[in-house]
């Protein structure tokens, strides 16, 4: 019975060096040490020893179970230790490998420009204001003084959602919004996008983006109206650009005019870009109706304004010499890194 446990002790030592992961160790485990294991089966063996010899062999049979044990608890760690070792390895990393590079994004061309245009005007002391897209006839038309028949009501130009509810076709909404809420002195622009149901072509886009312009105080004149906008306009085309106002009509100004400055391309000889005109328009602009202003709460035998709207895709066509509209909304990265 010593032979065998000596044996077995032997035989565990032997397995145990060629054991190479932890699954290995348990087999063995169980196979030499488990309840139905080699060990047990030598012992259970016992029974037919002398009374001298059982004390003996039992307590050898302790000091192999033992010694055993922590044999295969040495080589569980060391195992462990290993492929912990070879986990870090592989997971190293390379701090002095390159980077990835990351492609840079940038301002849209409009947004460019509306963010130019709006320095500009805070520069002046203008704050922003915005209004929804989704807007009540009211606020488009009927507070603005455009009467039921008028033109502009047509469904041609306007996208209606309801009877009542429609996509704005004008920033003016918001002049109308502003005056309620705010008493004089205002002196805000309201830059957002307006819906007109137009076929797409290189000058019309059924959504495009207008900056509002509004000034409601005592004392306002069209001399301020001018001075504003000619200011406003040498800070974005340079001060060298002439500057004209032409008398026009909008129902929510009186008078009203459209402002139209010298071609940037020929300075105002005449060319292409001008049509051989030399002057190119800009915008509309005029003094608040006072209709309006009395829709709105505001006394107009107190207070008097201006107001403008200018198309955002038409200076920024004009400032990056851009011949189509379409390429604002395509979002061709081809275009766009140009800017
Ligand atoms: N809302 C006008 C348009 O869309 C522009 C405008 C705004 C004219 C303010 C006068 C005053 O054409």
């Amino acid at each position: 019975m010593k032979r065998q446990l000596q044996e077995i002790k032997e035989a565990v030592e032997k397995v145990l060096s060629g054991a190479a992961d932890l699954e290995a160790l348990e087999n063995i485990r169980v196979e030499y040490l488990g309840k139905k294991g080699k060990l047990t089966a030598v012992l259970k063996g016992m029974g037919k020893l002398s009374s001298e010899e059982r004390p003996v062999i039992g307590a050898m049979a302790n000091d192999i179970r033992s010694f055993l044990e922590k044999e295969i608890d040495e080589k569980k760690a060391e195992i462990s230790k290993k492929l912990q070792d070879i986990k870090l390895k592989s997971e190293v990393i390379d701090v002095t490998m390159p980077g990835k590079a990351q492609a840079m994004g940038k301002y849209h061309p409009l947004s460019q420009v509306m963010n130019e245009i709006k320095d500009i005007f805070i520069g002046m002391g203008f704050e922003i204001a915005e209004g929804p897209d989704v807007e009540y006839d009211y606020y488009n038309f009927e507070a603005l003084n455009i009467p039921k028949n008028h033109p502009a009501r047509d469904t041609q130009d306007t996208f209606y959602i309801k009877e009542n509810i429609l996509l704005r076709t004008q920033t003016s909404s918001i002049q109308v919004r502003v005056m309620e809420k705010q008493k004089p002195p205002i002196r805000i622009i309201a830059p957002g996008r307006v819906y007109r149901s137009d076929a797409v072509d290189a000058t019309h886009s059924p959504v495009f983006h207008q900056i509002e312009g509004l000034v409601v105080d005592k004392g306002v004149t069209m001399a301020d109206l001018k001075g504003t906008l000619e200011t406003f306009i040498k800070e974005l085309y340079g001060s060298e650009t002439k500057v004209r106002f032409r008398p026009h009509h909008f129902p929510f100004t009186e008078p009203s005019a459209e402002l139209d400055i010298s071609c940037f391309v020929c300075g105002g000889e005449g060319c292409r870009v001008c049509k051989g005109e030399g002057w190119i328009e800009l915008l509309g602009c005029g003094m608040v109706h006072p209709k309006v202003l009395s829709n709105c709460g505001i006394d107009p035998e107190i207070y008097s304004g201006f107001a403008f709207g200018l198309g955002l895709e038409r200076v920024a066509m004009r400032r990056y010499d851009i011949d189509d509209m379409r390429l604002f909304f395509e979002n061709d990265l081809r275009f766009l890194n140009q800017f």
